[in-house]
């Protein structure tokens, strides 16, 4: 494929007809992937391809509370999980809330789930004494687990960059037996997309940019 095509059609796949992935595919993706930047040069990602059905069924139900949490807060006008303002929504409305099938069931319905983890003592998280949540550690990974779902584009797959499981990071590491100074960046189901999208709703270049400050011009088509 041309490469604008890949990277404005890359969507995120929920729905997935029943064909596995094969191994050589597989492998040609994450082949192609491994060229993605990280700070240094460090790679810290190691990748868990997970087949075995129970495990995914766990990974769906590890989902669960944060996909309740994420609808809840959805349905109270708010932006959910944003870590500026905090949520009104109570504990009782949030345990109330059923958690959208289309979050949590992609675990089980894909042909194959890649739990991508990267090293945290390989990391440079410049940002880690800044009074805000850290961004900076996502970028030595990111650009990988885009590589990936790219790849899988270019080679007639798809699938999502999921993170509502990994609020239970910790029995993730335990069902995957995953060290404790390794996180869990992304759970990402991969098969062959039921539809392909072809128009994504994304906004226009002149609404996110501006030129010399924050307030400045944007920058028009
Ligand atoms: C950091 C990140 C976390 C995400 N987490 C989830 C998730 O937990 N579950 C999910 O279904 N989609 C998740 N998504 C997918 C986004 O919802 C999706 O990319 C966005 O809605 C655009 O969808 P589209 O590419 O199909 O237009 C995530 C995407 C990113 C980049």
């Amino acid at each position: 494929m041309e490469l604008y095509d890949v990277m404005r059609t890359t969507f995120s796949a929920r729905d997935f007809t029943g064909d596995p992935i094969p191994d050589e595919t597989l492998y040609t993706i994450l082949e192609n992937a491994r060229f993605a930047s990280s700070g240094g040069n460090r790679q810290g990602w190691h990748v868990i391809i997970v087949r075995d059905p129970q495990t995914r069924q766990a990974l769906a139900q590890l989902a669960e509370p944060a996909a309740k949490r994420y609808a809840a807060q959805l349905q109270a006008g708010e932006s959910p999980w944003n870590s500026i303002d905090p949520t009104s929504v109570d504990a009782a409305t949030i345990a109330q809330t059923p958690a959208p099938a289309r979050l949590t069931e992609p675990f089980i319905k894909a042909a194959t789930v890649l739990v991508v983890c990267v090293d945290l003592k390989l990391v440079a998280s410049i940002d880690q004494d800044l009074q805000r949540v850290g961004v900076i550690s996502g970028g030595s990974i990111y650009p990988f687990v885009w590589n990936l779902l790219l790849s899988a584009r270019h080679e007639g797959y798809g699938g999502t960059i999921t993170t509502l499981p990994v609020a239970q990071e910790g029995n993730i590491q335990e069902l995957l037996g995953i060290p404790s100074h390794v996180a869990v960046s992304a759970v990402m189901p991969l098969g062959k997309p039921v539809k392909q999208l072809t128009k994504l709703r994304r906004k226009p270049v002149s609404e996110f940019t501006t030129f010399d400050r924050w307030d400045g011009k944007p920058l028009m088509g």
